[in-house]
């Protein structure tokens, strides 16, 4: 098969593909398998029931379910969604947003897709612009959306340590420059991998530097408020003309329904309906479809506070309490859970690489995601912390996850040789 450039880019092994590999092969196989390693959603039962309520009610409604299924919705997405979801973020935000500031995709990595190439890579003038990723680490899924190769370029952060073998990440903000080949600022909020939340402060001031520099800045809010909230700390989400605020409707459940949002200025909203039309006519809409009724009445937001985010919370402060307990006196030091659904090893000074943990994990049947993969931007900087941590979800079933522990911590005191 003789490939173009982009065949070749777009098929070749990247991280992700490794990922989805290895989630399919767990899934798929007979053994038992802890599935730490990737970032389905819990099946949360109170969620589940509303959302086949939801689908009753869709399908008694008379004609409902033939338009749901029947009917291309327009580019931009699903009309009625689109005017319940900014009549929402205006009533909870205050936010000075109509329709014309919201368009759907395929899923929130389709947005991306869109985003980065949109303002990244090669420009008419000739010259070549980049996306900066203030923070690293940063979600894999960005690692290999650009058209153009390299077209990503991260700082490296800054760390705190905290009490309880916490640690935090900050933006190193003497590190950071933006020169004129920034294209975009782009951060997730809550970060995959790492479960950060960016302090009010640092998101003000990277607005500000986007401002300056007459740039976007990219927010990805796929785990944050108002909807799935799955974040733990009291932070305020913002939007301005200059940002570009993505959503999905998967971390809240739904992420065989491929719904994203992207909520930006209208010409940017115009741009997005526009390659919606060319990738794919227009976006999925039964996400749409089922989540509309919801949105409107607000029960969404009760949906995100009342039962997702404490459900989490309950999660995470219980897998804390087996990590302390099973690391003993290893050297492990845990990234402040503040939103996301994952937890961010680091261990210092191991004498494997994440990578090779990776593989004795995977052979004792316990699946988690090697640190460096995390690190777009930062793939030519031999910092060694980068193959020194892991990421581990604790959405997945208790007794998978309690198990999945104890053997992440035999290894781990294995490689130090404990
Ligand atoms: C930070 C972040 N952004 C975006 C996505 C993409 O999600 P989706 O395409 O399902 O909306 C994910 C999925 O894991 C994610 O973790």
């Amino acid at each position: 098969m003789k490939l173009s450039t982009f065949g070749r880019k777009f098929s070749a092994d990247t991280g992700l593909t490794l990922l989805m590999d290895d989630l399919g092969r767990a899934l798929s196989s007979d053994r038992e398998v802890m599935m730490l390693g990737g970032g389905n959603p819990a099946y949360i039962p109170e969620v589940q029931t509303r959302l086949r309520q939801q689908m009753y009610d869709l399908l008694l409604d008379e004609g409902r379910f033939e338009r749901a299924v029947g009917d291309y919705a327009p580019p931009q997405g699903n009309v009625a969604f689109i005017a319940a979801l900014a009549e929402l973020l205006h009533r909870t935000f205050g936010w000075d947003i109509g329709p014309q500031n919201i368009a759907l995709t395929n899923g929130s990595q389709t947005a991306f897709f869109y985003l980065f190439n949109m303002f990244g890579g090669p420009q008419p003038d000739g010259s070549f612009k980049k996306v900066l990723l203030p923070l690293a680490p940063e979600y894999i899924g960005y690692a290999d959306t650009g058209i153009a190769p390299d077209l990503f370029v991260a700082s490296r952060p800054e760390i705190k340590y905290l009490d309880d073998r916490l640690f935090k990440y900050h933006v190193d903000f003497e590190r950071l420059t933006v020169d004129d080949d920034i294209a975009a600022i782009c951060v997730s909020r809550p970060t995959n991998p790492t479960g950060n939340v960016l302090t009010d402060e640092e998101v003000a001031k990277l607005s500000n530097l986007a401002k300056a520099h007459d740039i976007p800045f990219i927010i990805d809010n796929a785990y944050g408020k108002p909807f799935p909230s799955i974040i733990f700390t009291d932070v305020k989400p913002i939007w301005e003309e200059h940002v570009i605020l993505t959503m999905s409707l998967s971390k809240l459940g739904l992420p065989g329904l491929r719904t994203g949002i992207v909520i930006a200025r209208p010409e940017v909203i115009k741009a997005i309906s526009a390659i919606n039309a060319v990738i794919s006519l227009s976006p999925g809409g039964f996400g749409a479809f089922l989540m509309t009724d919801m949105i409107r009445s607000g029960e969404v937001l009760n949906l995100g506070y009342e039962i997702i985010r404490p459900f989490y919370q309950q999660k995470v402060e219980q897998a804390l309490t087996w990590l302390r307990r099973e690391m003993g006196d290893a050297t492990c030091y845990i990234h402040k859970p503040e939103g996301a659904f994952f937890l961010w090893l680091w261990f210092r000074d191991l004498p494997i690489t994440s990578a090779e943990l990776y593989q004795r994990l995977k052979a004792r049947n316990v699946i988690v995601l090697p640190g460096e993969f995390f690190f777009p931007g930062l793939e030519h900087d031999p910092w060694r912390h980068k193959q020194e941590c892991i990421r581990m979800s604790y959405a997945q079933e208790a007794s998978a996850v309690e198990q999945g522990i104890r053997i992440i911590a035999e290894e781990v005191k294995r490689a130090y040789g404990a």
